[in-house]
């Protein structure tokens, strides 16, 4: 399996089993299908209300000796409730107990978000904690003492533009190890990943085959379908390979861990052996030119009539994504 090495020297493989939109009564068969043709590495978040099947088969497959724990990498997310200082700890634990494990590999701050405790969909201005109020810098010191207590071996983020993890850095004790955010050639995040990079922060690409199979509340009309792009098609007839494996290796090829979510047990097969092809510079070059700013995932659903959050500071960037050219 190949891997990234975080700055202490600790590897990650590259290719990840995600879970979100996985159901329970799928994800159970789905990881112990993964772990048994090779992944070593699960993406969860405790929003994802599946961590608990996820538990019975990373136990099943602890138990019976498939794996062990030291080869498993884990990753799991805060959600953003749990924000103020005296949930931290607790986000982790409930987490910990669904998984059925002792500690994580990688803990992440899910959205630079916040939501008052226990308040959920749909939001309102009232439920919704602006960062002045619950800063990013508090959450994070409140993420390091997991570390310290040996709960999780890193910590990290998702969906932080290179304003925030600037931000982060500048107060952090321990610098955010990770920052997971949509990636794909719609969206190539070239300047994020090119400041991750100079600041020894991993990236990990969510959505990489285009998340068709999100809630239809969370889709734009008229949606191009990256799983069918022509560049990508053509180049995956080229290889004989599947446009998947194209977008997989991609993400791989320029220096990112990639999650692709599926139930399928072949196509977990099939994402898994991505890293077996080689695309060439001129493969590299045709697929930078897809880039479209394209999010699939933009969330809007964090914003409300006079709430805290716009698209413009949840990104940090001045037009909403939809507003630009394709
Ligand atoms: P399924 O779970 O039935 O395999 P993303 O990782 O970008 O969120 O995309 C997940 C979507 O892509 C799911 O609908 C998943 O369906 C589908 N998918 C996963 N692997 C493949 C593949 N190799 N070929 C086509 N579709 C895939």
């Amino acid at each position: 399996m190949s891997t990234l090495q975080h700055h202490n020297g600790d590897t990650m493989p590259m290719i990840g089993l995600g879970t979100w939109k996985s159901a329970p009564g799928e994800v159970y068969e789905a990881v112990k299908t993964a772990i048994r043709l090779g992944y070593r590495h699960i993406d969860c978040a405790l929003i994802y209300g599946n961590e608990a099947e996820i538990g019975r088969a990373l136990t099943e497959c602890l138990q019976s000796g498939v794996v062990t724990r030291e080869e498993l990498w884990i990753t799991s997310k805060l959600w953003n409730d749990s924000h103020a200082p005296a949930d931290v700890q607790s986000g982790l634990e409930q987490t910990l107990a669904a998984l059925q494990l002792d500690y994580l590999d990688l803990y992440l701050m899910h959205w630079p978000v916040a939501i008052k405790k226990g308040e959920g969909f749909p939001l309102t201005k009232e439920k919704l904690v602006a960062l002045e109020v619950l800063p990013i810098a508090t959450t994070w010191q409140a993420m390091e003492a997991l570390v310290q207590q040996g709960l999780t071996r890193h910590i990290g983020v998702s969906n932080f533009s290179v304003h925030k993890l600037r931000s982060l850095l500048a107060t952090a004790n321990i610098p955010p190890a990770m920052n997971q955010v949509e990636l794909h050639p719609y969206l190539q995040q070239t300047e994020l990943l090119k400041f991750a990079q100079d600041h020894d922060i991993l990236m990990t690409a969510y959505s990489p085959l285009g998340s068709a199979d999100r809630p239809s509340s969370l889709k734009g009309q008229d949606e191009p379908i990256l799983l069918e792009d022509p560049t990508i098609v053509e180049i995956a007839t080229h290889h004989k390979a599947t446009p998947a494996q194209i977008l997989i290796r991609w993400a791989m090829q320029r220096g990112t861990v990639v999650i692709p979510k599926s139930v399928n047990p072949a196509r977990i097969e099939q994402n898994l052996a991505a890293v077996n092809l080689t695309l060439t510079t001129e493969d590299m070059n045709a697929i930078a030119t897809l880039e479209r700013h394209r999010r699939y995932v933009d969330g809007s659903f964090w914003v409300v009539e006079d709430g805290p959050y716009t698209l413009a500071n949840l990104w940090d960037e001045s037009s909403p994504p939809a507003m630009r050219p394709i």
